[in-house]
């Protein structure tokens, strides 16, 4: 028995969309208000066939939310302001299609476009024919909205409308109640965050390096940081505990992350062996191939004797000495490859020459701005093949990668 006292007082948000389910959702409203539940509802178009608006208004006794587009629902109220003023978003029957609209993060209804809009917890119940549940469309579609923090509950197995038998069948009004009991009672004791990296450490290697020449000279590269540093917050934000080694950037540390300031290949060497042993290992740094050889410990001087001629010497590869096989290789390693042109051949022979799980490749051919830009076009590489992913800012790749190493950990169901 599931306790229904932290109900009274709370606000939902339903969003009815168009199933032959929509008339349980009838009941759901009147007996969330029994138990002192102020209740919402947006109907979609879909949801507007299978139950009348003048049915929701008067169980709700509130105004019901249709159309994205209408003056008098968006002058009394914002498609952000419904979103606002709820404590909890229940999308009931959630069909396939709007489960996939949620999971590609469209805004082509006010029902979607709140659903994007809200920075509050999302409950669904899946209603759907079995065979549209489990298409594996619709499984990839809810496995990821689970990832991202969604709650389901349901569907059930039985007869449905149409005939068949199996799981797709919605939840009973009782059991949506009980599943928005429980996180209720769930919210009153832990933060509601979405962490599916808790328990799992990483290291995130980001910015140049300098290597030195003398004491005030140094050979370095563009690199900003940028994108190690955006992988590095991502992580920490999905509740992995992050080390980042990072060459000198002009950026702040971020957050949750504990940084290891260094200067050369050797030091950043050093600090990724200290932080081991790791779960993850992201290498985004542009580590200087090569150092100079016996570097002078006074500054070079022009002494007439024309320009001293510098020799170079190998610096130690750490993604490959991180991806080498042993009892301390990180269960995931992940290294990048700026390439100009053939990009996914030449990553691809990369990820091999190191020995590395994955590989995000990018293109750093002149015209490109990724070394210092916002954005970046990356492909990734994995053992199954290249995956080519738009152009987005890096903050955006570093989330994308950091839910991807989330979904390997974490596989959806197949
Ligand atoms: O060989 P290349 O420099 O193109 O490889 C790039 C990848 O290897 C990046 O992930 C980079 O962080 C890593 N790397 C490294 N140590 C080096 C050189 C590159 O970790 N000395």
């Amino acid at each position: 028995m599931v306790d229904h006292a932290s109900l009274s007082g709370k606000r939902v948000l339903l969003v009815i969309a168009g199933g032959i389910a929509a008339y349980k959702s009838l009941d759901l409203i009147r007996r969330l208000r029994e138990r002192g539940v102020g209740v919402r509802a947006v109907l979609t178009e879909a949801g507007a066939r299978f139950v009348t608006p003048l049915s929701v208004q008067a169980l709700t006794e509130d105004t019901v939310y249709r159309d994205l587009w209408s003056l008098t629902d968006e002058s009394e109220m914002g498609h952000i302001r419904l979103s606002r003023e709820a404590d909890l978003i229940v999308v009931a029957p959630a069909t396939a299609n709007l489960l996939a609209r949620m999971a590609a993060g469209m805004a082509d209804d006010l029902a979607a476009t709140v659903l994007l809009a809200t920075d509050k917890p999302v409950l669904v119940a899946p209603a759907m024919n079995v065979r549209m549940w489990e298409h594996p469309a619709t499984q990839d579609n809810m496995a990821r909205l689970e990832r991202r923090g969604v709650r389901r509950v349901g569907p059930n197995e039985g007869v449905m409308a149409c005939n068949e038998f199996g799981p797709g069948r919605m939840a009973e009004p009782m059991e949506i109640i009980d599943a928005i009991a429980t996180h209720f009672a769930d919210a009153a004791h832990k933060p509601q965050a979405h962490t599916p990296l808790s328990g799992k450490r990483a290291l995130v290697t980001s910015g140049p390096t300098h290597e030195p020449i003398d004491p005030v000279r140094y050979i370095a590269n563009r690199s900003s940081g940028k994108q190690g540093h955006a992988i590095a917050e991502a992580l920490a934000r999905l509740g992995a505990a992050v080390t980042l080694v990072s060459g000198p950037t002009r950026l702040p540390d971020p957050p949750g992350c504990a940084v290891v300031a260094i200067e050369t290949a050797r030091e950043m060497l050093a600090a990724c062996e200290a932080a081991l042993p790791v779960d993850i290992a992201v290498c985004a740094a542009a580590v200087a191939d090569w150092r100079v050889a016996g570097t002078s410990d006074r500054k070079l001087k022009k002494d007439g004797g024309g320009p001293p001629s510098l020799s170079l010497t190998e610096n130690p590869d750490i993604l490959a000495t991180l991806s080498q096989a042993g009892p301390r290789r990180p269960a995931l390693v992940i290294g990048f490859a700026a390439e100009t042109g053939d990009v996914v051949a030449y990553a691809t022979a990369k990820r091999a020459r190191k020995g590395c799980d994955w590989i995000v490749a990018n293109d750093v051919s002149l015209g490109t701005t990724t070394f210092g830009g916002a954005d970046n076009t990356v492909h990734v590489i994995r053992a199954d093949g290249a995956e080519a992913w738009p152009t987005m800012g890096k903050d955006a790749v570093g989330a994308r990668l950091a839910e991807a190493i989330a979904a390997h950990f974490h596989p959806p169901a197949p």
